[in-house]
């Protein structure tokens, strides 16, 4: 099979890393892909929303099968382009994805089809919004309705804080930010694929770490690191999740019109001392780190499932996976998220363990071929074990060691916590 890649980062690198390993699989490129991409496969430089180039490359070339990683492209209609010109795809088209790009229409299709999610609101209007943070009551869950690249949600017991987001966030399209109820409670990543109108595969469940800095503390990112199995997480949790959430969305979005197949990846949150998860937000996507730390425990098998996907398949075969723990590390730029350094020569020896494998996110290469940073979020340490604990010890054992760059920074308390509870920055004064 001849599959190509949309994007650029950890998860696409970690998608091409397991495809190329598939014995269904020939030949990969990646558009535009990156420097550890380039190893395993042939990058192209096409954008990941320059839809009608991407088009012509896969019918130039014969793709059999195109996945999307990042959200923008699927936004911007890559799927309806690519279906209408009877070329296979993975991810849900414009309509369905609306479930990530706008977040009113997923809350407003929660409300309706009583999905369990936190109360809501929407303003486009910065006064009517302020007023709202004093019948609301702190802490106050700012969002942007429109895809932020991870950065557009803010919470805090701050009022400046909150009136700032406000103001920041009515700027972006499409200048509606939604109010949310805050639930006390730990967060989870659950994954799973969507086709002919059902939920196929669920993949483990992660943690993800979204502050920049141990202790969650510091400001929103897309994600330091992950880590599962979560202690937490229990098998009813997981029905929960599966019979209030996946399911009944999986049929509203069909109801609605806009039948979702791809893979959907929720945010959920647990209310503290209960077994009730309730949605924070879905995405029409992989998630970024948690793909990173899903891939490696994929033994074999993901495209023949991704391509039942791609067919709406009423059955697509489940790949085979590792019941192994397995613990992701981002490193970042200093400066990330606010203001990323880039430039920065990375050294990357060899590394012993084939359990650690090292994804490239934002790398480049300079003109004399060095490897450099070329983003916040610049590689994934990511490693399996027999059991968390055994993981994060060889993750944090390379780090420094065998991957090093300037102004690296990092989280140290990756899958160190046995639950999390969402927590907030102290009150500026
Ligand atoms: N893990 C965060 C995201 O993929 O949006």
């Amino acid at each position: 099979m001849k599959i190509l890649i949309v994007g650029s980062g950890g998860r696409e690198h970690a998608l091409t890393w397991t495809l190329s390993k598939d014995r269904n699989v020939n030949e990969i490129y990646a558009a535009p892909g990156n420097p550890g991409i380039a190893e395993i496969a042939t990058c192209v430089p096409i954008n990941s929303t320059n839809i009608d180039e991407l088009a012509s490359f896969a019918t130039k070339h014969a793709i059999e099968l195109t996945v999307v990683g990042p959200e923008a492209p699927l936004g911007a209609g890559i799927v309806d382009t690519f279906r209408k010109k009877k070329l296979p795809i993975f991810g849900p088209d414009k309509l369905a994805a609306r479930i990530e790009t706008s977040k009113s229409f997923a809350k407003d299709l929660c409300t309706r089809y009583a999905l369990p999610t936190p109360h809501w609101e929407t303003f486009i209007d910065k006064n009517k919004a302020n007023r709202a943070l004093d019948d609301l009551g702190p802490p106050w869950v700012i969002k942007a309705d429109g895809l932020a690249a991870g950065k557009g949600t803010t919470v805090t017991r701050d009022r400046r804080e909150a009136e700032a987001a406000i103001q920041r966030e009515l700027v972006r399209e499409p200048k509606r930010i939604v109010m949310e109820e805050f639930i006390d409670g730990w967060e989870a990543s659950f994954t799973a694929t969507v086709s002919a109108d059902r939920v196929q595969w669920l993949a483990p469940v992660f943690q993800d770490y979204k502050p920049a800095f141990d202790g969650d503390s510091g400001p929103n990112t897309g994600g330091m690191g992950v880590y599962a199995p979560v202690p937490s997480v229990t098998q009813s949790i997981v029905e929960r999740v599966r019979k209030k959430i996946l399911d009944p969305a999986v049929a509203a979005l069909a109801k609605e019109g806009a039948p979702f197949q791809g893979v959907l990846y929720l945010n959920v949150i647990v209310k503290h001392g209960t077994e009730d998860p309730y949605v924070l937000e879905f995405n029409a996507r992989f998630g970024d780190p948690e793909t990173q730390g899903i891939i490696p425990l994929v033994k074999d098998g993901l495209s023949a499932h991704l391509s039942a996907v791609a067919a709406n398949s009423d059955r697509p075969p489940l790949p085979e996976s590792s019941k192994s723990a397995s613990v992701v590390v981002v490193l970042a730029s200093k400066g990330y998220p606010e203001n990323p350094s880039t430039g920065e020569l990375i050294a990357l020896r060899p590394l012993a363990n084939s359990n650690i494998v090292v994804f490239h996110a934002g790398t480049a290469r300079n003109p004399n071929g060095q490897l450099v940073t070329a983003g916040g979020r610049v590689l994934n340490v990511t490693t399996t074990g027999p059991s968390v604990e055994s993981a994060r010890k060889d993750a944090y054992s390379v780090i420094g060691k065998s991957v090093y760059f300037p102004g690296m920074h990092y989280r140290t308390d990756i899958g160190s916590s046995q639950m999390r509870r969402r927590q907030l920055e102290p009150i500026k004064t």
